[in-house]
């Protein structure tokens, strides 16, 4: 197809745009940038946002957004409109023509400011999806995608690895991981999330960190360290459910989420009480989680979670109900060591 093929008006792209879950987070330094240093294992997971990408190819027509589901704040704001921005810039150079205008519809399944990345990811699936559209996927290098994806957020870069893996540096420095090797037949392992109906900005949750809202200094850097080797090789499911109580301790963030989203605190203990399960926090927040050996425990753990909130048993911080979803992760099915040796 050549740059703006009528066909796309009709024929949209589709992508879907992952939320992840950080399974370790240390914050290990505070950069020249004013940014901070992090070593973080992420994992992208099942839940996902969907996005298409329609060209539109009226006179003057600019970028355009429509989103249905979670309120995702203003379109100007939204950074599926600065990555296509920043993207028609990058290979705008190239072409003979400029890129034509994109009408975008956002499904907005990943709740908002909620430490999921789900915005992050919705704009790692635009750089995707406007190349696509454009007819343009081989324009840019997987360096340029890396560096347009670095410039619209710190996030971004890890939803171009497709996979679990190591981020460092700012977010930028994203090494893949292997993450799990199931035996034939097992299931991955289910993920309980729970996000209170109230907003952690990343930036007020750093900010806090650098007021002094933090533990013990080199706790999370070591899990985080032990925890990407182990994990680049591949754990099996129960492996990775044996690590769950070292993991929801290894989140440098969660004193200043605590700081900046009252209440957490006593809902994360009234979550361990109730399920029994070490609870962790993922990014900045508030998304607390709980491992389960399948999505079908995950989902009777869910459905506990939103009867004790409903009858008042436990109270989440936030105006309304939290959001309770079960999920899994993506990640790369390894054969086992038995199947590798047998090969
Ligand atoms: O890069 P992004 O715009 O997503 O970051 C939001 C805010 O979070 C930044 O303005 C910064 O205050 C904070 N941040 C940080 N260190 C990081 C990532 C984000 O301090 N590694």
């Amino acid at each position: 197809m050549s740059i703006g093929d009528p066909a796309r008006v009709v024929t949209p792209v589709v992508r879907l745009a992952p939320a992840k879950l950080n399974l370790t987070l240390a914050v290990v330094g505070r950069r020249p940038d004013g940014y901070h240093a992090l070593h973080t294992v992420m994992v992208p997971l099942d839940l996902a946002d969907r996005l298409t990408f329609a060209l539109d190819p009226s006179p003057g027509a600019s970028d355009r957004l429509h989103v249905e589901g979670f309120d995702a704040g203003p379109a100007s704001d939204n950074l599926i409109l600065k990555a296509v921005e920043a993207t028609r810039r990058a290979v705008r150079g190239g072409l003979s023509a400029p890129p034509p205008a994109l009408a975008i519809r956002l499904d907005k399944r990943i709740p908002v400011a909620a430490g999921l990345a789900g915005g992050s990811s919705d704009a790692a699936a635009a750089i995707d999806g406007a190349l696509e559209a454009w007819s343009t996927p081989d324009e840019l290098s997987a360096a340029e995608r890396s560096a347009v994806a670095a410039s619209v957020g710190s996030d971004v870069p890890f939803f171009l690895a497709g996979g679990p893996a190591l981020v460092e540096g700012r977010g930028e420095r994203v090494t893949r991981l292997h993450g799990l090797r199931l035996a034939p037949g097992e299931r991955p392992p289910g993920l309980l999330l729970v996000t209170p109906a109230i907003a952690a900005h990343t930036a007020a949750v750093f900010e806090a960190w650098a007021g002094g809202a933090m533990g013990p200094p080199g706790i999370a850097a070591r899990s985080s360290e032990h925890f990407a080797s182990e994990f680049g090789s591949g754990l099996s499911a129960g492996q990775l459910l044996e690590r769950a109580g070292v993991l929801a301790a290894a989140n440098d963030l969660l004193p200043a989420a605590a700081a900046v989203v009252e209440g957490l605190v006593p809902f994360r203990r009234a979550l361990m009480r109730l399920l029994g399960r070490p609870i962790g926090l993922s990014g900045s927040g508030p998304t607390l989680w709980a491992l389960y050996p399948s999505v079908d425990d995950a989902d009777v753990a869910a459905a506990a979670v939103r009867a004790a909130v409903g009858t008042g048993f436990v109270r989440p911080p936030g105006d309304g109900p939290p959001f309770v979803a079960a999920t899994t992760f993506l990640t790369d099915v390894l054969p086992t060591s038995e199947e590798a040796t047998d090969r």
